[in-house]
């Protein structure tokens, strides 16, 4: 299989610093590197921020729809459905707290990333208690969670990663959000360890929320990323944080104090302060770049890697994946463990090989500025 795009030419144009870099990036999964587009958009905004009458006010408008636009089309949805936010968990929050959840369970799985338990463990005084699917040999048990979902009659709300942040499992979106739906039960996902680098169609799928930053796997500025609420929820949810910036009087600042109590119509109800623009530039600059390159060919080029990887450790009596085999169930999140785990976490470390160690393994993160030579590098680095 030939890689789909041209890696090289990616890494020239956006990545010029690592042909002169000894080390290898491998931790998207943590943060994205921003490539060069983002860079510059970032300069021309500081330099525009830092006379402010030179930057103006349209232009913050535009970047904002742009994000909307740019990140709807990531996901398969459309701009109105999109609310920009500052990272995943404030569109966990706003699942948490605006979703019209009756007194039950919230069903999660165990190995979750924090983002996706406390704000809905703080629910408490509303009645609504989250409750953990133990895990299967390692990882989550998707099918207890289904069943669990069919049988159980206080079941309000499930909750889970799209790709799961420590063993890199990739949930089964439709499977699970049909179960939801059958039992009007709603589907909240976490996405910001599959967006960017997984093609997704949030339109075809039974997705209510889906939140994702955009600090890894978008390749863009810590501070910007989306929730996307499904259209029919949108002016059901009752926004728990209201600002000035979610109603429909903000985009006439000559007669804001009218106070005219109209949230917008669309996701942007949901956005109540003043937005971080100049980020959001980058971060557009960033998804142009993706959506260019292409998800699907990201996500080819990943799987490749992945495969080179999953191949080794079959090959080691003493590695042992932990991130599923199978390429419908893995992502970018590359995941093993290792009664040499400490001894090749050096390895790695002495060369350069960025990465980290997650629940007991190491992990592994590459994106589509990788190389299949790069992976190989590293697989002999962790032979020796
Ligand atoms: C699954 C998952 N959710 C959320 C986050 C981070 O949340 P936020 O974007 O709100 O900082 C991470 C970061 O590691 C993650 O892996």
């Amino acid at each position: 299989m030939t890689t789909p795009f041209d890696v090289a030419a990616l890494r020239a144009r956006e990545y010029p610093w690592m042909a002169n870099d000894p080390a290898i990036y491998l931790n998207a999964a943590s943060v994205g590197p921003l490539p060069q587009a983002a860079v510059n958009v970032t300069a021309e905004w500081t330099d525009m921020r830092a006379r402010p009458h030179h930057l103006p006010f349209h232009l913050m408008q535009e970047a904002a729809a742009t994000a909307r636009r740019q990140f709807a089309a990531l996901v398969g949805a459309d701009a109105d459905e999109i609310a920009l936010m500052p990272n995943t968990t404030y569109g966990l929050n706003l699942a948490a707290r605006a979703l019209p959840l009756r007194p039950g369970v919230i069903l999660t799985f165990d190995g979750e990333f924090p983002s996706c338990v406390y704000p809905f463990q703080a629910l408490g005084a509303r009645g609504l208690s989250l409750e953990f699917i133990p895990k299967r040999d390692g990882i989550p048990d998707e099918d207890a969670l289904v069943t669990a979902i069919g049988n159980r009659a206080d079941v309000v709300a499930v909750v889970v990663s799209w790709v799961q942040f420590a063993n890199g499992f990739v949930a089964d979106l439709e499977r699970i959000g049909n179960a939801c739906r059958a039992r009007g039960v709603f589907f909240i996902v976490d996405g910001i360890q599959g967006c960017g680098v997984r093609p997704i169609d949030l339109h075809a799928l039974p997705v209510d929320i889906f939140a994702s930053g955009a600090q890894k796997w978008q390749l863009s500025p810590w501070g910007t990323g989306f929730v996307y609420v499904r259209r029919e929820l949108v002016t059901a949810l009752e926004p728990h944080d209201v600002g000035w910036a979610c109603m429909k009087a903000s985009v006439d600042y000559t007669r804001l104090t009218d106070y005219e109590f109209d949230f917008f119509d669309d996701a942007r109800r949901f956005e109540v302060v003043t937005l971080a623009y100049q980020d959001f530039a980058a971060a557009n600059a960033s998804t142009a770049l993706l959506l260019e390159v292409g998800v699907a060919n990201i996500a080819a080029h990943i799987e490749q890697m992945g495969t080179r990887v999953v191949d080794w450790a079959a090959s080691r009596a003493d590695v042992r994946m932990v991130t599923p085999a199978d390429p419908a169930r893995r992502s970018g999140v590359l995941s093993f463990a290792s009664t040499r785990l400490e001894a090749m976490a050096a390895a790695l470390k002495a060369a350069q090989v960025n990465h980290v160690v997650r629940e007991g393994a190491i992990r592994l993160s590459p994106h589509g500025y990788n190389t299949l030579e790069e992976i190989d590098r590293v697989l002999a680095l962790l032979e020796g």
